[in-house]
């Protein structure tokens, strides 16, 4: 072995030590590696004197920069509510027409919409507002009380038998109930009713003749509807309350009048803005 160490080329690159015949290279480092180092060495400097690095007594030093996530998240969040609130400002100057025409400012609006809604709203009308038994669904273009803009934020404002001064109010009477109709008359009133909806069923010609001084007055003659008193069309495939002969006669035994809370005073302004834009943009505002 020692023979062999010592025919090495190597040998004169030895420290001189040897151990049990192990001798130590002296080769210098690369000189790319040795670059690096020294990159790094004044980098790290660099970074110390502009960043927070050492922990001193009470924290850290706080670099030139005075930099510190909190103060990054800080700014972050002042741009954000900053941005939000111009926004905002915009909302509550702009009719919702001129706010329709921005599509920026439409698409802050429809988001803060959904959001309100889901919170709001989803309890009665479905997180997709498709609507149940009783609770319109505000996606289609079936309107009780009107799908303009203006219309949606008046029912947003105050409400449906809400209890509220200005809430839409009507009042479909108990024709069964109160025995303005017997229960022959009801029936056939029904029947012409669902010959409205569906044409290839026979009418009842004395269901027309009762329909047409008991009922037009609201639903129209045809059963068309009639928004100015929230009077569903009878004449189409949407039913508030149900389609079946049963439903319907419910219907008009005992008379519905569903309520929709209003929201003025529990909702500001702007929010109630966002909504109705928000709920005109399902599909179903004219
Ligand atoms: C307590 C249940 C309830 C809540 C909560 C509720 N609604 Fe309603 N909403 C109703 C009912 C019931 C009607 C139908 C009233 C009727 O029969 O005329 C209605 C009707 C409406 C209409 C009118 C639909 C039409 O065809 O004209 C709109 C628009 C509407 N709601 C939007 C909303 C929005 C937006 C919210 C949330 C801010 C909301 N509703 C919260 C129960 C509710
Ligand atoms: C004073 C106005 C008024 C009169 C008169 C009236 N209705 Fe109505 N009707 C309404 C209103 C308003 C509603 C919706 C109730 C609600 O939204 O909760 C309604 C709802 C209905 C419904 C339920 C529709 C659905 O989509 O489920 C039927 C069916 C109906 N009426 C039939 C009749 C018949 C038949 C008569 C006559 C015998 C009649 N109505 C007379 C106002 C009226």
């Amino acid at each position: 072995m020692i023979e062999k160490n010592k025919e090495n080329k190597n040998t004169s690159k030895t420290t001189g030590h040897e151990w049990d015949g192990i001798s130590e290279y002296n080769i210098p480092a690369p000189r790319w590696w040795l670059i690096v180092w020294i990159v790094c060495i004044v980098w790290a400097l660099i970074y110390w004197v502009f960043y927070p690095t050492w922990p001193v007594p009470g924290g850290h030093s706080k670099g030139i920069l005075n930099w510190s996530q909190q103060s990054q998240l800080n700014e972050s969040q002042m741009e954000i509510t900053e941005k939000k609130s111009t926004y905002l400002e915009k909302i509550s100057k702009m009719s919702l027409q001129e706010i329709q025409k921005d599509p920026n400012l439409m698409e802050f609006a429809l988001n803060g919409g959904r959001a309100s809604f889901k919170e709001n709203c989803a309890g009665c009308h479905g997180s997709g507002a498709q609507g149940s038994k009783g609770f319109p669904n505000l996606n289609d273009d079936d309107w009780l009380w009107g799908g303009t803009l203006d219309q949606i934020q008046q029912t947003l404002y105050y409400g449906i038998r809400s209890g509220h001064d200005k809430a839409r109010t009507s009042q479909m009477p108990s024709f069964g109930l109160d025995k303005i109709l017997t229960k022959k008359e009801i029936s056939d009133v029904v029947d012409h009713v669902i010959s409205l909806a569906q044409t290839d069923k026979v009418g009842n010609e004395n269901g027309a003749k009762i329909f047409a001084s008991n009922c037009a007055s609201c639903h129209g003659l045809k059963g068309e509807g009639n928004r100015s008193v929230g009077a569903p069309n009878l004449s189409d495939a949407i039913w508030l309350y149900g389609k079946e002969k049963s439903e319907i006669t419910f219907s008009v035994y005992y008379a519905y009048a569903g309520v929709m809370p209003y929201w003025t005073g529990r909702l500001d302004e702007n929010t109630i803005k966002q909504l109705a834009l928000y709920v005109h943009s399902l599909g179903g505002g004219e």
